[in-house]
Formats: structure tokens, C-alpha cells, sequence
């Protein structure tokens, strides 16, 4: 056999090769098939047999040529190979039975924010008790943020308070107390404000701890003021806000701008016995209070003999963690979904 009469048999093989492997329904039946093609006994087989007839110097040129239609061969039968599988996959998709009275899934509702919520409701709250809602800058003063709250200069009580410095003198606000000092300076007494809004400290976050977190100020300057009117309005306060007659009490603490200053502990509103949240003390600590300094109430030009007042300050995500069991304050941040789809509007 000459060159080109194995060419155009091979090219013969090939042909019917392809044409059989199209009649396999299936894999099975193609590797049936296949074996007629390649196997020891196929055409491929019986042309390399022949080689020992071939002229030495031809072999190379006739080994390339079986070698040729072999991979030919091999790229139809995979071809074909996909085809059939492809078909298969196909065919068990479609024998999946489609449950076409299945409803759709509804549409995904937002909701509030559970940081959102809680502010809300304190204001809510203090607005039923006769307060007006008031705000101030989140990039403030030296002078508001500190100095006319009597903390003076170099006081270490600055220090409780690590300040974020933005330039010019100019602060993000370590508290929202600044909005009292705002508020006296822009308002003739008596007043009584409840100011919520965002505060800033160079804090690293942890689980307790947030660089930028929410904070309710509230401040009352009035004619003959005591301590007996700030307990009765906390007092009143946590009990609307978590919805039943809940006590509270003081413990003595420090704030530069309230003297006497309190810490302020509520009955705890999650259990009657003593629970995880109070840690069996049935008392939770939830802000700061006190009755406005003297100090205060001069650095906005007013008569401290005339005017006395209370003030205190709330934080937001303190209330939310213990409202809702959260023990990672950074998951109010983060609003992946599946945290924030646990509080349904
Ligand atoms: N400004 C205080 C703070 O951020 C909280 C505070 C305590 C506010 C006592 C008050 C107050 O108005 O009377 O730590």
C-alpha cells in the first residue's frame, strides 16, 4: 500500500467512525461502538501491523498519518462523548417533576434598625413627658465639648474621653452633652430637651466598645430643680420604655458637668428572680445622670442661683445590646441580613 491509498482509507475510516458513533443512544452503546474503530483489532490496529512492510524510509511518514486519523478519531468519540453526556444530564433535570402550585417566595421587607428602634423609643418617651427634641453639630468645639462643661484644661477628666482631633480646634464630639451647652446658649430657661445623636471616641472596637456609637442627652434647667425630680423622671422613663413599673437607684459617681453625679442602675426588666441579663443582681446599669453644675450653668451666662437643673445621658446600644440579648455591640454595624432580619418591623 502507497502513502495516499492509506490516506484515503483512512479518511474512509474516520467517516464511518463518525457516522457510528452518532447512532450511540448512550455512553454504553458508544463504547461498544468505539472498540470497532480503535480497539486491536480496528483499522488503526491492522494499519500499524502493516508497517513492517513499509519501506524504512517511509515509516515515519506513514506512522504520522495513522497517528493523525487515531486523534481524529479520538476527538469524535469524545465529542460525541459530551454530546451523550450532556443529554443524559438534560434528561434527568427534565424528569425532576415541577411543583408549579408552589407559591412564590414573598417579597423581603426592610425593616428598622434595631439602634433606630431603641433611640425612637426614648425619644418617644421623652417627648410624652413634655421634652423637645434637640441636636448639635458631630464636629464641635473645644469650648462645648469640654470647656463650658467644666472640664478645664489639661483635666485628667479629658481623659475618660479620648478625643478624635479633626483640625482647627475642631472635634468630633466625645458625647452629646455639648447639644446642653448649645441648647442654654440658645434658649432662654426653663428648657427641657431630650438630644440624641452619634458621638466619637478613639476607641478600638470590641465587644463593648465602638469608635462612633449613639448617645440621648437630656437636660432640664427650671426654678428650683432637685434630685428628687431626676429620679422621678428616670423612674417614669425605664418604666414606659421597656413597658412595666420598674424602679431605679443611684450610686455616687463623677462627671465634671453634675454635681452630685450618679450612675443609674434600673430594676432589671427581663426577669423577676435574677436572669443572665442582670446577672442575678435584678439591677442593670443603663446611663449617667446629675444635677447640673453651677460651673455649667455660669459658663452660659445664667444665674445658678436661679436656675438649677438635671441632666443625663443614655447609651443607645448599651440599651439595645440588653434589650435584645446582643453581647456583640459590632453586630449593630455590620447589617448583614441575617443579624438584622432577627428584629421584624
Ligand atoms: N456625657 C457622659 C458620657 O458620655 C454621659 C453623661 C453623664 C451625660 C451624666 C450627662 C450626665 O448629661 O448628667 O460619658
Amino acid at each position: 500500500m502507497n502513502l495516499s491509498d492509506l490516506q484515503s482509507s483512512l479518511a474512509l475510516v474516520i467517516q464511518n467512525a463518525s457516522s457510528a458513533f452518532e447512532t450511540a443512544r448512550n455512553e454504553a452503546e458508544l463504547n461498544q461502538i468505539k472498540g470497532a474503530f480503535v480497539g486491536k483489532t480496528g483499522p488503526l490496529a491492522d494499519a500499524m501491523k502493516g508497517m513492517g512492510q513499509v519501506p524504512p524510509a517511509e515509516r515515519a511518514a506513514f506512522g504520522q498519518v495513522v497517528n493523525d486519523a487515531r486523534q481524529q478519531i479520538d476527538a469524535l468519540l469524545e465529542g460525541q462523548r459530551e454530546r451523550l453526556r450532556f443529554a443524559a444530564r438534560q434528561a434527568r433535570l427534565d424528569a425532576v417533576r415541577r411543583d408549579l402550585s408552589l407559591p412564590p417566595r414573598g417579597p423581603i421587607v426592610g425593616a428598622q434598625h434595631p439602634l433606630s428602634r431603641v433611640e425612637d423609643d426614648m425619644l418617644r418617651v421623652f417627648e410624652e413627658l413634655g421634652y423637645a427634641a434637640a441636636g448639635g453639630p458631630q464636629v464641635e468645639t473645644d469650648f462645648h465639648n469640654f470647656e463650658a462643661l467644666n472640664f478645664p484644661p489639661d483635666h485628667p477628666a479629658r481623659d475618660m474621653q479620648d478625643t478624635f482631633m479633626v483640625g482647627g480646634g475642631r472635634l468630633l464630639r466625645t458625647h452629646t452633652s455639648p447639644v446642653q451647652i448649645r441648647t442654654l446658649l440658645a434658649y432662654k430657661p426653663p428648657v427641657r430637651i431630650a438630644a440624641p445623636g452619634p458621638v466619637y471616641r478613639c476607641d478600638t472596637p470590641d465587644m463593648t466598645h465602638s469608635p462612633n456609637f449613639r448617645q440621648v442627652e437630656g437636660l432640664v434647667i427650671d426654678r428650683n430643680v432637685t434630685m428628687v425630680h431626676l429620679k422621678g423622671t428616670l423612674r417614669e422613663f425605664a418604666s414606659r420604655l421597656f413597658g412595666r413599673e420598674l424602679n431605679v437607684r443611684f450610686r455616687p459617681s463623677f462627671f465634671p458637668f453634675t454635681e452630685p453625679s450618679v450612675e443609674v442602675d434600673v430594676e432589671c426588666p427581663f426577669c423577676t428572680t435574677g436572669c443572665r441579663t442582670c446577672k442575678g443582681s435584678r439591677w442593670i446599669e443603663i446611663l449617667g445622670a446629675g444635677m447640673v453644675d453651677p460651673a455649667v450653668i455660669e459658663a452660659v451666662g445664667l444665674n445658678p442661683d436661679e436656675w438649677q437643673g438635671f441632666a443625663f445621658g443614655i447609651g443607645v446600644e448599651r440599651v439595645a445590646m440588653l434589650r435584645y440579648g446582643v453581647d456583640d455591640i459590632r453586630l449593630f454595624y455590620e447589617n448583614d441580613v441575617r443579624f438584622l432580619a432577627q428584629f421584624p418591623a
